[in-house]
């Protein structure tokens, strides 16, 4: 792997479904740490896509009508216009529909085959069988004695001649991987889960499918299809250029984060791993877990009205609204609410209130005071507690992201939001402009005041990218803010005489607030 290389993945969404705000969740919150790195200055390389074969898809299709090609080809695009609206910047997005992907998965099973060791092997197999997991379980797990535990739903009693991967065979191996890594799996109470599920004993897996077509052929034997999480786990091998671009390859791998949804832990951090070294690759450097979002309490989901799709909430709060209030609110690894009323308060008295009342009362006393133009007048005596908590805030918010606790990490730099309102009351520059004398002082203070919001539009850039934007181009810096690097969250940076303008509201109010 690249010395400055960071390699980080979402999981490949379901393409049958739509997307929801649980979605969501996992492409903002890794957007944000992605969007934070490259803030570092490091080579990003940002995956995300669309999972595209098996069972589930290819009976989703018939009920609509489709042939499963045309069927993922017409719900594919309702994922990317999500993504688009939510200013999350992928490098790339993979379909394990493509023609990259179904070699890769063929050179993979072709690679874990021809390993010696007899890791694939065929048998029958009889089981319960989840459909919405794609998953086979054991029947002590079920719910009530038949449910799937995730679904709530029936399984399905299948029986099949498959070939089969020899997991039990990597038990040892991975439980001295996870003891060398001991942050291999992200939060504790997950690398706990894992390394109980390992010790209690792993049963090998069915890799192939002959009972129905939707999926990649198997190489030596084309009346199976392959298994569609052997077929999905690859996509992030096949995106780094394996078995294409060795050198691409070389460079990317292993990937630095996965990060994933707790309920899809076990094939992430159990199955993928065993598969990867079976072919001779090494693991994934870091596997994040992250909790479920509920709304009013409940799971989401179609039939009881708690599945929102993510453009509800947009067309209510806007896009940066929507990343804050998510990466803030939910505390990254375990589960939350979503409710509408806690996204309004955080809007209100963090957005609104917070950051976008601290623009505006500081761009407007430029503008009426200083003709808009920064005045020559850094005096870091005269900026209170500024200088040095902007410079401990960039500090510790990068600390924090190093540790993927996103949301501490949004905490911290909106401590800095608060001190610098703080900072105006005490100062009362708006009193300072007309008493006499008082310009020189007020000319400091918004020095310091504008300079607070230059590290700020830096430091939550990675978290909105486009208010920052707004802010930045407020600031009339000539200097793009997409080049800036977290050092630039440095004190003084900012220079005197650039001109600023009061634009729009960042966060302007909201509706229900205006009506009388
Ligand atoms: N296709 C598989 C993943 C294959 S990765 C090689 C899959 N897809 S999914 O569409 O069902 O789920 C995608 C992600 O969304 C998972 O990380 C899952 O945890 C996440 N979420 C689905 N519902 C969620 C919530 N209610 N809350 C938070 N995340 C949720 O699984």
């Amino acid at each position: 792997m690249g010395e400055n290389t960071f390699f980080i993945t979402t999981p490949i969404y379901y393409v049958n479904d739509v997307p929801h705000i649980g979605h969501a969740y996992n492409a903002v919150a890794t957007d944000f740490i992605a969007r934070h790195h490259r803030l570092r200055g490091e080579d990003v390389f940002h995956l995300t896509g669309t999972d595209e074969h098996g069972l589930k898809l290819q009976r989703a299709a018939e009920a609509q009508g489709f042939s499963p090609k045309d069927w993922v080809d017409s719900m594919e695009p309702r994922w990317r216009e999500v993504w688009e609206r939510l200013d999350i910047a992928y490098d790339d997005y993979i379909r394990t529909t493509e023609p990259r992907h179904e070699t890769v998965v063929a050179k993979l099973l072709e690679a874990v085959r021809g390993n010696g060791r007899d890791d694939i092997y065929l048998d029958s197999y009889e089981g319960l069988y989840c459909v919405p997991c794609e998953a086979y379980y054991n029947a002590e797990d079920l719910a009530e004695g038949e449910l799937c535990p995730i679904h709530e739903r029936p399984v399905e009693h299948l029986r099949e001649e498959n070939y089969f991967f020899r997991l039990s065979a990597y038990a040892d191996a991975l439980l001295a991987h996870y003891a060398a890594n001991p942050d291999a799996v992200q939060p504790e109470s997950r690398r706990n889960e894992v390394l109980s599920v390992i010790r209690g004993g792993l049963q090998d897996f069915s890799i192939s499918r002959t009972s129905f077509d939707w999926g990649v052929p198997l190489p030596w034997d084309p009346d199976h299809v392959c298994y569609v999480w052997f077929d999905a786990l690859a996509n992030y091998i096949t995106a780094a250029g394996y078995g294409d671009d060795p050198a691409r390859f070389a460079e990317l791998w292993p990937a630095n984060i996965h990060s994933i949804g707790k309920d899809i832990l076990r094939f992430h951090a159990i199955y993928w791993p065993a598969m990867l070294m079976a072919a001779g690759l090494e693991p994934p450097k870091q596997v994040w877990a992250h909790g479920f979002l509920t709304v009013g309490g409940k799971k989401m989901s179609k039939t009881n009205a708690t599945g929102i799709h993510p453009s509800e909430l947009l067309d209510a709060f806007g896009v940066d609204a929507y990343r804050y209030y998510f990466v803030r609110e939910i505390q990254f690894g375990a589960d939350g609410n979503f409710s509408w009323e806690s996204m309004a308060e955080r809007y209100k008295a963090d957005l609104s209130d917070g950051l976008g009342n601290l623009a505006s009362r500081v761009l407007a006393m430029l503008g009426k005071n200083f003709d808009g133009a920064v005045p020559d007048a850094d005096d870091r005596g005269a900026a209170g507690s500024l200088p040095a908590l902007a410079e401990d805030v960039a500090r510790r918010y990068d600390e924090a992201m190093e540790r993927v606790a996103i949301t501490q990490a949004v905490g911290i730099v909106w401590e800095l939001v608060a001190e610098a309102n703080r900072y105006l009351v005490e100062t009362e520059p708006w009193k300072l402009v007309k008493a006499e004398g008082g310009l020189e002082r007020a000319a400091k203070v918004l020095y310091a005041s504008a300079e607070t919001l230059r590290i700020l539009a830096i430091l939550i850039s990675p978290i909105m990218p486009s208010a920052a934007g707004r802010l930045w181009e407020q600031l009339g810096i000539p200097e793009r803010l997409n080049d800036q690097r977290l050092g630039d969250a440095r004190w003084g940076g900012l220079r005197p005489g650039t001109v600023t303008t009061k634009g729009e509201a960042l966060f302007p109010r909201l509706e229900e607030e205006e009506k009388p």
